[in-house]
């Protein structure tokens, strides 16, 4: 293994890097997120990862779904405006793709892929997003399945690109076996971002983030309590909120890791490891705050 230095991330780095809040400050000072997600049987994961970007702080955060979807998410909501897209059996039709831009012009960060399912449509709207935004774009779940189909998309993109893949998602994109990847993650993860120029956070026990220019980052906070359904989807959800502040890419997702993963060992002390949840989880990210900051 060459010359592989790695920072391990605390709450000293995450506090001297979160923006302050000035007295003399509106909701357009505090980033404005798009989140586009969600399909039938998944309405979890765009609720998690919008909620969490409130919770986190942004100033505005707005969730695009299948318009089938629409009505439970309204009633799901408060703080998340929701914008109905033209569905198809559930899941976002590539006919949604022109309301879809005109959001990402208003939008500081854009989340896309939580709870999306997989299919050409689907495909064809993470292709677009990609190739035409201009602010920073979080790839997370069936979003990163839909680019592993096709790696060209990123080739055609010139917005700053954050992935959150699990082992299994790192292997549709690398095309590496899934056992490589677990014995060999630092260096498949510098070898990915550096090559594919994108911020990578691999997630799982100890996630690792690494920076397009190859420097990484280790999270000691967390626990297996997080091997829990919807998990991902908050800490997507914490990546894209403190992005939308204007935070480095890199910088911003290593302490995005380091607040969820806390937020994880919150929610262990307070209902017990088994009984740690995704909404549990998000609900603990105020008190994760408190402490750090
Ligand atoms: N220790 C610490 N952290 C952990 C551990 C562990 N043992 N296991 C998981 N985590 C953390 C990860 O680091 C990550 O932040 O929990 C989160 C889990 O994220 P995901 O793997 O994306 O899980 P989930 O949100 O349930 O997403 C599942 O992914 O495979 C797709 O389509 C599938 O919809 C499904 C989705
Ligand atoms: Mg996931």
């Amino acid at each position: 293994v060459q010359n592989l230095k790695i920072n391990v991330i605390d709450d000293k780095f995450v506090r001297s890097n979160f923006p302050k809040r000035e007295n003399n400050s509106q909701k357009g000072d505090y980033g404005k997120v798009l989140v586009i997600a969600g399909s039938a049987g998944m309405t979890g994961a765009a609720y998690l990862s919008s909620q969490t970007a409130v919770t986190t702080g942004s100033g505005l955060v707005t969730l695009a779904v299948p318009s089938s979807l629409n009505s439970a998410m309204e009633a799901k909501t408060t703080e998340v405006m929701t914008v109905p897209l033209s569905d198809r059996n559930g899941r976002i039709s590539a006919g949604a793709i022109d309301e879809i831009l005109k959001r990402v012009d208003k939008a500081d960060t854009v989340l896309i892929g939580p709870g999306l399912g997989r299919c050409d449509d689907v495909s064809e709207v993470v292709e677009s997003v990609l190739e035409y935004s201009k602010v920073p774009v979080i790839i997370d779940a069936d979003g990163i399945n839909a680019v592993a189909e096709n790696m060209k998309a990123l080739s055609s993109c010139t917005c700053p690109v954050i992935f959150t893949p699990h082992t299994v998602e790192m292997s549709r994109l690398t095309g590496l076996e899934r056992e490589y990847i677990e014995d060999n993650r630092l260096v498949t993860a510098k070898e990915f971002a550096e090559e594919n120029g994108v911020t990578l956070i691999l997630k799982g026990h100890h996630t690792i983030v690494t920076g397009q220019d190859g420097e990484q980052y280790i999270n000691i906070t967390g626990n297996s309590g997080l091997a829990t359904g919807g998990s991902g989807d908050v800490l997507a959800g914490t990546v894209a909120s403190l992005v939308s502040r204007g935070i480095n890419e890199t910088v911003a997702s290593a302490m995005a890791v380091y607040i969820h993963g806390l937020a994880g060992d919150i929610a262990k002390d307070k209902y017990g490891i088994e009984s740690v949840t995704a909404s549990k989880v998000m609900e603990c990210i105020p008190c994760a705050l408190r402490q750090i900051l």
